[in-house]
């Protein structure tokens, strides 16, 4: 698909990836909407600073009605909805249980509140994004693309059960919209990222384990964000590519 004067709907859009997703898009002459519950004006603003066509929308990815809202502003903005990134994500990472060294016995478990904080964002949002955004490709009939961001983490990662799973649920869903959905002409697809250097992970992750994982890294370094913006544009790009869980990692493999 050729994005150049497509709408593209970008969740999480005010920061780390999908901030540059945004602008990677918009400077290929999309129309974006920028949606996510903070920092939405000011992406706004420096997109069009930059001689790009965006639009703004505050959304809670985990609350259906602002997701029902998110999809029918774009096509009420511009027009149409072509693009849906499914983007949105938290982190609240924590052991599955913590031992006490001297005792031996299970002193703390993973919250109950920690573990549906990351499912209602990162597995309910991304079904609530994609369901709505199909619902209006479907119905406008011009077909599309979306794309779910999940994460080398659906592998199983450690003191991430809730992000695991929930990411693994996205590349899933994927899979299972790719294929409900080929008949209306509309591609899905999930990317994994490894390690990106963002506010996530900058600002969420504890240094030492930050500096465990980049010595692990093959290519010696994070990712960038521009480089999973590259990932999803070239996503877009391709018509064959549907059905299928893109990594870029450098090459790490958990
Ligand atoms: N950074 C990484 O290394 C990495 C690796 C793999 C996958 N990912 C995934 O990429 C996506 C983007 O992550 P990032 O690193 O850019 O993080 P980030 O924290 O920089 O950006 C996430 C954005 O999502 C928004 N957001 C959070 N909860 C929301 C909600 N309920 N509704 C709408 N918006 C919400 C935040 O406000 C923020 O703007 C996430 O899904 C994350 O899990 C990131």
């Amino acid at each position: 698909m050729e994005i150049k004067d497509k709408v593209a709907v970008v969740t999480g859009g005010a920061s780390g990836i999908g901030l540059s997703i945004c602008k990677l898009f918009a400077s290929k002459g999309a129309k974006v909407v920028v949606a996510d519950i903070q920092g939405v004006d000011e992406a706004v603003e420096g997109l069009k600073a930059a001689g790009g066509t965006a639009a703004g929308k505050v959304c809670n990815v985990a609350k259906e009605d602002d997701v029902v809202a998110l999809m029918q502003f774009a096509v009420d903005t511009f027009g149409g909805l072509d693009v849906a990134v499914a983007n949105a994500g938290i982190l609240r990472d924590g052991l599955l249980l913590k031992v006490d060294r001297e005792t031996k016995k299970v002193a703390a478990t993973l919250t109950l509140d920690k573990w549906q904080q990351v499912i209602d964002v990162n597995l309910t949002g991304v079904f609530l994004t994609g369901r709505e955004a199909a619902k209006q490709m479907v119905n406008l009939g011009t077909g599309g693309v979306m794309i779910l961001m999940s994460s080398i983490s659906r592998e199983g990662n450690f003191g991430q059960t809730n992000y695991s799973a929930a990411k693994a649920g996205v590349a899933s869903m994927a899979v299972a919209w790719s294929k409900e959905l080929a008949r209306f002409k509309i591609r899905v697809n999930s990317i994994a990222p490894g390690f990106i250097g963002t506010p996530m992970v900058l600002k969420d992750m504890k240094p030492e384990a930050l500096e465990k994982f980049k010595k692990i890294i093959p290519i010696g370094r994070l990712g960038e964000p521009e480089e999973i913006a590259q990932t999803a544009a070239y996503i877009v790009d391709c018509d064959l590519v549907t059905g299928v869980c893109v990594e870029a990692t450098g090459g790490m493999r958990l």
